[in-house]
């Protein structure tokens, strides 16, 4: 599903934030990435999602050669194909709940149909039913987080990126962000997070973990 084939990632100035870097993921696996701030696991995200270029190698998902891709059909090939989970989640606190979750669907033109079965499906999956028209700014952090695991399974994504997603969570939080990654997982969607929260590195769900440093798999 995901090859990086000696893949180097060098930023104006010199900084060489993945270095030859090599790897392979199957369909339906969930993959950690971990290692400490600066070794390059976020580079890594955004080359798999084809929001940047490598300088060196080549990154291939589900068969197309992202990395070689112009600009914009990377970003169609992102908006179909990849959902992405951020730190801080990224929502737009003046939005409805509802209209954050369709936001990615919006260049997709959809039929009304299809918009309204995918929105219910995720507002009950993810408890959210009953908040579909407020505000994200009211939400509790709980809620938040939720909502913006809603926004990035909306397109049916084949992949789910999710960068340092329990940076900002407390306990509990970060382990309800556990069932939420099981329910994508059954979905059999291909799954990496980027972590340096431990309370990743042995759920026996995750199929693989790779540890990164100073820009190399170590
Ligand atoms: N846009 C950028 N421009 C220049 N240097 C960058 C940029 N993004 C990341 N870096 C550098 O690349 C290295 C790896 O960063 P990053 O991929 O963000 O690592 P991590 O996510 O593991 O903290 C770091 O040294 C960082 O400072
Ligand atoms: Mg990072």
């Amino acid at each position: 599903m995901i090859e990086l084939k000696n893949v180097s990632k060098e930023y104006e100035g010199g900084v060489k934030a993945l270095d030859s870097v090599s790897l392979k993921f199957s369909e339906g696996e969930v993959i950690v990435i971990k290692g400490m701030s600066g070794s390059g696991k976020s580079s890594m995200l955004s080359l798999i999602a084809g929001l940047s270029k490598p300088t060196e190698g080549e990154v291939v998902v589900d068969t197309k050669h992202i990395s070689k891709l112009a600009d914009h059909f990377a970003t169609s090939f992102r908006r179909e194909n990849i959902g992405m989970i951020f730190q801080k989640y990224n929502l737009i606190a003046d939005l409805s709940v509802k209209e954050n979750i369709l936001l990615p669907l919006v260049p997709l033109n959809l039929k009304r149909e299809e918009l309204d079965e995918r929105l219910s499906r995720e507002l009950e999956r993810f408890s959210l039913m009953n908040k579909k028209d407020t505000q994200v700014k009211k939400l509790s952090g709980g809620e938040q987080q939720r909502c913006a695991i809603a926004r990035a399974n909306i397109n049916n994504p084949k992949i789910i990126l999710a960068d340092e997603p329990t940076a900002n969570l407390d306990e509990k939080l970060s382990l309800s962000f556990i069932d939420s990654l099981l329910a994508m997982k059954s979905e059999n969607r291909t799954i990496i997070i980027a972590t340096h929260d431990p309370l990743f590195f042995d759920l026996d769900f995750v199929d693989c973990v790779v540890e990164m440093r100073h820009g190399k798999i170590v």
